[in-house]
């Protein structure tokens, strides 16, 4: 299996260009699952709800999502990618994953920081879908600081975790080989790079889009400060395994009972 990761640079508020620029990438490889970063499509400062909502899009009907399931058609993929999702009027910030065999959705459930005052925290919980026999796990930036979001993945079944970012931190990338072993899945990790500077605040994207087998080896890593799409072959079978020795199966061995909530 093919996956990869398209790390970008969006203009903010540039909805069609950036949309129309991330088309291009696309139509440069083949692949059967390609992630892109959060709010690929309208970048990731506003500076106001107001603004916030001049890009927010419906799921399914959005421009963003029907431009990309397009592609996805024409190129058979699998594409996962987030974007601003108005729905009663909440604004969550959300992912879809859409493929020529339809279209799902994840809100995110941890947000961060200045978030708060924007986004509602995602109500769907975590999403694992399965397309062509395949599990993917869903997950949006933040969340990797909670080990819960891609454990619950994992223990749906997930075997690759789609994980769209924009990281400002610098832990997250070194972070996710223990989200890839300690649930022994493939993760890949789709980030911006450049800056954004809104009312007074600038924050810097750090790049370094990264993937991991399930057993920790990195199989593909991007740059801090330039555009990529990097795809990579993997056996998605390898994260069906989840013993770690011969007597010690990751979810057997997990006392739960123990476990504080
Ligand atoms: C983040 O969740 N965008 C850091």
């Amino acid at each position: 299996m093919k996956v990869g990761y398209l790390q970008f640079h969006p203009e903010r508020l540039a909805v069609d260009k950036n949309i129309k620029r991330v088309i291009q990438f696309l139509e440069s490889v083949e692949a059967e699952l390609v992630v892109l970063p959060e709010l690929f499509a309208t970048g990731y400062l506003f500076s106001s709800k107001r603004e916030l909502l001049s890009v927010a899009e419906k799921f399914p009907d959005g421009e963003t999502i029907k431009a990309i399931l397009d592609i996805a058609k024409e190129k058979d993929m699998a594409i996962a990618g987030g974007f601003p999702e108005i729905s009663n009027n909440k604004i969550f910030n959300s992912q879809f994953l859409v493929s020529p065999a339809g279209e799902f959705l994840y809100r995110k459930v941890h947000l961060f920081n200045g978030e708060k005052y924007l986004f509602a925290p995602g109500d769907t919980g975590f999403v694992s879908v399965e397309l062509k026999g395949i599990k993917i796990g869903l997950m949006v930036c933040f969340d990797w600081l909670f080990p819960e979001a891609a454990r619950t993945l994992a223990l749906k079944g997930a075997q690759v975790i789609a994980h769209s970012a924009n990281l400002v931190m610098p832990y997250c990338q070194k972070a996710m080989y223990a989200r890839a072993v300690e649930n022994r899945v493939f993760t890949i990790t789709s980030n911006r790079i450049g800056s954004e500077s809104v009312g007074g605040k600038k924050l810097t994207f750090t790049g370094g889009s990264i993937i991991y087998s399930p057993t920790g080896k990195i199989l593909a890593e991007g740059s801090t400060d330039s555009e990529e799409i990097t795809i990579v072959e993997i056996d998605p079978t390898e994260a069906l395994d989840k013993n770690i020795t011969g007597d010690n199966n990751i979810f057997d061995d997990r006392r739960t009972r123990l476990y504080f909530r």
